[in-house]
């Protein structure tokens, strides 16, 4: 490859004034961990995929995708915020990588499938902490259904079958309005119908959680909250949290196929249901894994833990220490937004970064110039960092800071 090249997973792509992607991100691109049946992303992957056992289950879609896959041809408006370079990853202007699995919808329903998950690695630019990491893996869900007489008596027949598993189960779900004036049935749609979609929804998300979070005791039943959401490419549309040590937890976010999606998968006579799910988020709650960190690791004492088919709890080895350290500057004019300092210190200091924290920031008053302060806190999972290491890493921090944004050292 030249220069003005990259090659991602055997494609070459030119680069241009549009390229964000980093190295660190790039090497993430063919490990796809949702494919390791005795990965814990794996292990929940399957586990989803049983309960919903008829459907078509796909993975290993290439993550470069057109943003007219990941936004247009979902109806994501021209000046939507995921589109900017701030938000997400661009190869180059006409490549990106997926934020979300939904930038498959239209090429899975045009493939025919009528209900399907999909299971993929997705990328978006974002703060470092205990629970964000730029790749995660999300599941997508989906299922279309005819609008004749027939297909809706079958809705009706699926509804209650699912309703009577519910009833007798125990799990307590504080529901909202199928559709409401703030979370409308779409124009085309017999508003009848689309109460029944969404209900099929409600009924199937509801009983995947009860299958993934269910098993309390009688006084601790699984908890689920349904609330109003937005989405561009359903409506209705609604996310659902679960209570979970005293916290509620957003777990998914669903609605009803906006009739766009079907319109450019060519089957328009359709009305159907999709979620998205984060895995990560699901699989820390399920196996007590505390840092997302740890899903990216290849030490023996945390893959050796899991077994396929088996959610077991995992037991943390020890924990090295923390390093903090601390950068001051003055921000350049043209701005440092804060996902640009931290893809700069992930590409450095890869996964030994635990936490970024601004915890200074001031304007001087004359000049009007900005000041900001970083604290990076270091920590490897799987072995004590030395101080010279350490040191060493936060050097080549300031120097790019320096070089990469012209940003002047405190
Ligand atoms: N793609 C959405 C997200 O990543 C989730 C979603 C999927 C919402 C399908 C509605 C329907 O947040």
């Amino acid at each position: 490859v030249s220069p003005n090249e990259i090659s991602l997973l055997g494609q070459k792509y030119n680069l241009d004034g549009t390229t964000n992607v980093t190295q660190s991100i790039i090497s993430k691109l063919p490990l796809r961990l949702h494919n390791q049946p005795a990965h814990p992303l794996g292990i929940l992957r399957s586990k989803i995929e049983s309960h919903f056992h008829d459907f078509s289950h796909l993975s290993s879609l290439n993550p470069v995708v057109t943003p007219a896959q990941n936004f247009d041809s979902l109806g994501f408006p021209a000046d939507h915020p995921g589109r900017s370079v701030i938000d997400s990853y661009y190869v180059n202007e006409d490549y990106m990588l997926r934020t979300h699995t939904s930038a498959h919808e239209v090429e899975t329903f045009a493939a025919g499938h009528s209900k399907w998950l999909l299971t993929a690695d997705v990328y978006r630019r974002d703060e470092i902490d205990s629970s964000h990491y730029p790749v995660f893996h999300q599941m997508e869900g989906a299922r279309v259904f005819k609008t004749d007489e027939a297909a809706i008596e079958q809705v009706k027949a699926d509804n209650e079958r699912l309703s009577r598993h519910l009833d007798q189960s125990n799990i307590v779900i504080e529901d909202i309005p199928h559709i409401s004036a703030t979370n409308p049935a779409q124009p085309t749609h017999d508003p009848a119908h689309s109460e029944l979609i969404a209900l099929n929804l409600k009924l199937s998300i509801n009983s995947l959680l009860l299958k993934l979070f269910g098993g309390g005791s009688r006084d601790a039943p699984l908890q689920v909250r349904w609330i109003e959401a937005y989405f561009p490419f359903t409506s209705p549309s609604f996310e659902v949290e679960i209570l979970y040590q005293g916290k509620w937890l957003e777990i998914l976010g669903c609605g009803v196929v906006q009739q766009l999606t079907f319109d450019n998968a060519g089957i328009p006579d359709n009305i159907g249901w999709a979620f998205g799910l984060g895995l990560e988020r699901i699989a820390m709650i399920l196996f007590g894994i505390p840092d997302i960190r740890l899903f990216w690791s290849t030490d023996p004492r945390f893959l050796s833990q899991f077994s396929e088919n088996e959610i077991t709890t995992f037991k943390p080895y020890s924990k090295y220490p923390a390093c903090f350290k601390d950068v001051s500057f003055w921000v350049p004019e043209t701005g440092l937004h804060e996902n640009d300092f931290c893809d700069l210190v992930r590409d450095i200091a890869g996964d030994l970064a635990e936490d970024v924290k601004m915890i200074d920031s001031f304007t001087h008053p004359k000049t009007n110039r900005k000041s900001v302060c970083y604290r990076i806190n270091y920590r490897s999972m799987d072995r004590s960092l030395s101080n010279e290491e350490v040191n060493d890493i936060q050097e080549k921090v300031v120097e790019r800071v320096k070089d990469k944004f012209g940003a002047e050292i405190r």
